[in-house]
């Protein structure tokens, strides 16, 4: 894949030391969450949102921030940190930070406090060519994630052609460094669900359906394409003058 041979061209320039060191400060912060942290009850409690947004994610990001520190990463996109990091056995803490950070950003705004309608639209028609029906799609996502072992997430993605896959990441991975766009992704770290459901994951994936905002889901389907650009992208950051 195009992407992968890129990616290492960008790995050799890191870990050899071709690129200077750059001095930048701290790049990326908390993002708000755009509904109260009670909106999004029953499903997730008030208590849960706090802690998962309010502690967990916020060590990701201060832990990034500390990582990339001076570092070539500085100049990166958060997409293009991980899949450059992925491709480095010497910075799995980087990459493992990075893709916490871009699992909880777009996990924390897919939700709205009352859900959405089904998509409509291309997501849908392409929902629908894939699995048969939205009910289908729902049941082998959540089978997906209930399957899950240990901690990761389940994603549904697309490629470049608007194929849709569900797609199982260990720990804090991203479909990206499968060259594919996340469009909706469910932690499964017992972090995200032990509060409010103990050791019911299937519990804590079923009630998620009724807060999904498929809205931002459309969109960011609509807007997919960007991934196969971010080595390049992080190439010409790296290079340009300061
Ligand atoms: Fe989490």
């Amino acid at each position: 894949m195009a992407i992968l041979n890129i990616c290492f061209i960008l790995l050799t320039a890191l870990t050899t030391g071709s690129i200077d060191s750059i001095t930048n400060a701290p790049m990326f912060e908390l993002i708000s969450l755009p509904y109260p942290t009670d909106a999004l009850e029953p499903a997730l409690s008030q208590e849960a949102i706090e802690i998962h947004h309010g502690k967990h994610l916020k060590g990701y990001v201060d832990n990034l921030n500390r990582l990339i520190s001076a570092t070539p990463y500085a100049r990166m996109s958060l997409t293009q940190i991980v899949i450059a990091a992925d491709s480095s056995i010497y910075d799995s803490a980087i990459f493992n930070n990075a893709g916490q950070l871009l699992n909880h950003n777009l996990y924390f705004t897919q939700f709205a406090p009352q859900g959405s309608n089904p998509p409509q639209g291309i997501l849908a028609d392409a929902i629908y060519s894939r699995w048969g029906s939205f009910d289908n799609f729902k049941r082998e996502f959540s089978k997906s994630g209930s399957e899950l072992f240990g901690s990761g997430w389940i994603w549904l993605a697309t490629d470049h052609e608007g194929t849709l896959y569900i797609i199982q990441e260990a720990n804090g991975g991203n479909p990206v460094t499968k060259g594919l766009t996340p469009l909706l992704g469910i932690d499964v770290w017992e972090h995200a669900y032990y509060i409010d459901y103990r050791n019911r994951r299937s519990d804590y994936i079923n009630a998620l359906w009724d807060i999904i905002d498929w809205q931002v889901v459309e969109q960011r389907y609509e807007s997919s394409g960007v991934v196969e650009n971010s080595c390049q992208q992080a190439i010409k950051a790296l290079t340009q003058n300061d």
